[in-house]
């Protein structure tokens, strides 16, 4: 909407990456408007480089999705999206709310948003439409002599690889069953090699974009290095998790292949993936084309389109600033430090 033209990105923590790019794509668009940020703490390195910062209560407060539609009416906000794994199903629910407001959530139903956060129902919804899921079992009720060795345990509601074991025979499942803090599925490891699919769906749940990915190294859940890949099975694959489940918005689908067999999606982010400047660089403007579908206007799917081979190696970098009274100031002089309070 014209009188709608900022973005909104919520928990935006250290995705930097993300909110340039989004800069970056207002700036094309020629249509004015603002990245706005949201994060608790106020050293997060993504409010340094955010057009403007609001404060927004803890996720888990009752008026969390009053107060991103408050943003949405006040500030001009056209498109909401999250950037961590914190908030997706919160901001699904509000997202009447918001279109109220004025704007949209770039997010699935919050039933398809909370089967990607739980593993469990995500085997579930997977099996049901018909999509390939690896062997899952509860915890509970299940025969663990029966299993089919090596195992994986996986957090219900995980991220970041977080309390994740593989286990190699019955004793090492009992073992880290008897340790893991959180609610766990049982999983069969997989053989093959793990790929990352950068994907993008419609408000109208098509598939407008799927971008493959090799994983050659990925720490605590970002990925490190990675490649882009022309690879139309597994374009094919995503489009078909897109299409059947509904995903909406931007949406990260990992799964194994071991030659020219998929035998599973282990893993679906309703966000970003933590590979972002790698799809983007091949040419996924996914920015732009979801400014583009917040002002109403259609978008073409674009599968198979990116550029293959195309390498991220990445490193960390930082924002170096200075006290000036009560606020925090960049000194590279790069971007207008909008922090403070700390
Ligand atoms: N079934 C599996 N077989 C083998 N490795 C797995 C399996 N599931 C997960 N993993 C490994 O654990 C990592 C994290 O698992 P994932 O399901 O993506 O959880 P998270 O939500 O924490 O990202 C994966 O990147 C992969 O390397
Ligand atoms: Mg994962």
């Amino acid at each position: 909407m014209a009188d709608h033209p900022s973005v909104l990105l919520t928990c935006s923590g250290q995705r930097v990456d993300i909110v340039r790019a989004f800069r970056d794509a207002l700036a094309r668009r020629g249509e004015g408007g603002r990245v706005i940020v949201s994060d608790l703490d106020p050293l997060s390195p993504s409010l340094v480089s955010a057009d403007m910062v609001v404060q927004l209560p803890a996720v888990d407060d009752p008026g969390y999705g009053a107060a991103v539609a408050e943003v949405v009416s006040r500030e001009g906000v056209g498109a909401v999206l999250p950037l961590t794994d914190l908030d997706p199903v919160v901001l699904a629910t509000a997202a009447p709310l918001v279109a109220a407001a004025g704007g949209t959530v770039f997010l699935p139903a919050p039933e398809v948003a909370a089967a990607c956060q739980d593993k469990w129902l995500c085997h579930e919804a997977l099996q049901a439409a018909g999509l390939p899921s690896p062997p899952t079992w509860p915890v509970d009720g299940t025969d663990k002599g029966a299993l089919p060795y090596p195992m994986m345990i996986k957090p219900r509601i995980g991220f970041a690889g977080r309390w994740i074991h593989r286990c190699d025979d019955r004793g090492e499942l009992d073992f880290f069953l008897a340790r893991t803090p959180v609610a766990s599925v049982l999983q069969q490891a997989l053989p093959g090699e793990e790929f990352s699919i950068d994907c993008l769906g419609s408000l109208d749940g098509r598939a407008i974009g799927a971008i493959p990915r090799a994983m050659y190294q990925s720490k605590g859940g970002e990925q490190i290095k990675g490649e882009t890949l022309d690879d139309p099975q597994l374009v094919d694959l995503a489009a078909a998790v897109i299409e059947r489940l509904g995903l909406m918005g931007p949406c990260t689908i990992q799964c194994f292949r071991q030659g020219d067999r998929i035998l599973g999606v282990t893993d679906i982010n309703t966000r970003f993936g933590g590979g972002f400047p790698l799809p983007l660089a091949a040419g996924g403007d996914y920015p732009f084309l979801i400014l583009a579908m917040a002002a109403g206007e259609d978008v073409a799917p674009q599968l198979g389109t990116h550029r293959a081979g195309v390498v991220m190696t990445r490193f960390l970098s930082e924002h170096v600033l200075v006290r000036d009274g009560d606020r925090l100031r960049s000194m590279d002089g790069r971007e207008e430090a909008v922090t403070g309070g700390i």
